[in-house]
């Protein structure tokens, strides 16, 4: 096997794949990668990730025909200038005309067809911890139970030559893909994570400069700047 690329390197190149080769991702290959991304942290160290690996066509068609309602509504939400799905701002398109719109979303399902593998990666909510729960906003914390362990999972990917991409969009039909898959009640999907070998590897990611995003102290300090 060649050298594994740099930590360097894998933190800032590990893109979004969502078009892969026929390439096969055998159990083993899972196996070690989930070994690997076990090691997140989580909140208490309650590790409450599950995982289903999924490889039947049946469920990926399922989960093709809830994500490209939802990736329209995304997409017309996008073309009006709105952060799609926000939990701050009311949306003004016509929500269902978008969901029945032919928005072309084969980008985003192709990912779904096309990967050798995906991970639907679920949180046991009896374990997580969530301090923000009484919060006046859509709960944060909990999400960080589980995200690590996510990413943790696509770059492990990087040492097997592989790539994926982190799909939320399922959540709207969160009730109906539960049901299908047999999922308990306090169980929550975190994330799908199609993988494969990526048919191109990313190396620029578009991504804002530190000075754009941390300040000193306080918000509205002094911009944090750093040495080029
Ligand atoms: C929390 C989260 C949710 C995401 N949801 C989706 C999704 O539903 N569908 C998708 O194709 N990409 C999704 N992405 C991937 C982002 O679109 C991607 O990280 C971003 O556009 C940067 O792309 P790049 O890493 O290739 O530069 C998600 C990423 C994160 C971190």
């Amino acid at each position: 096997m060649s050298e594994p690329p740099s930590l360097e390197h894998v933190l800032r190149t590990t893109f979004s794949a969502r078009s892969f080769t026929d390439d096969p991702v055998s159990d083993e290959t899972v196996g070690r990668i989930l070994d690997r991304a076990r090691f997140a942290p989580s909140g208490g160290n309650r590790q409450g990730w599950r995982v289903l690996v999924i490889r039947e066509a049946a469920t990926k068609e399922l989960f093709v025909e809830h994500l490209e309602p939802t990736m329209r509504i995304y997409t017309t939400m996008g073309m009006a200038d709105e952060t799609p799905y926000s939990t701050v701002a009311d949306t003004s398109i016509d929500v269902e005309a978008a969901a029945a719109s032919d928005i072309d979303v084969s980008r985003i399902t192709d990912s779904i067809t096309g990967a050798a593998v995906l991970l639907l990666v679920l949180v046991d909510l009896e374990v997580v911890v969530a301090f923000d729960k009484d919060q006046d906003r859509v709960a944060i914390a909990p999400g960080a139970s589980v995200f690590p362990f996510v990413w943790n999972i696509l770059l492990a990917a990087r040492l097997e030559g592989l790539a994926g991409v982190i799909n939320t969009g399922l959540h709207t039909s969160e009730p109906a893909i539960k049901e299908a898959l047999g999922i308990p009640e306090n169980v929550a999907l975190a994330a799908l994570v199609p993988l494969g070998v990526p048919t191109k590897w990313l190396t620029k990611l578009s991504r804002n400069p530190v000075e754009s995003f941390a300040m000193h102290e306080r918000w509205g300090g002094p911009t944090f700047e750093i040495e080029s």
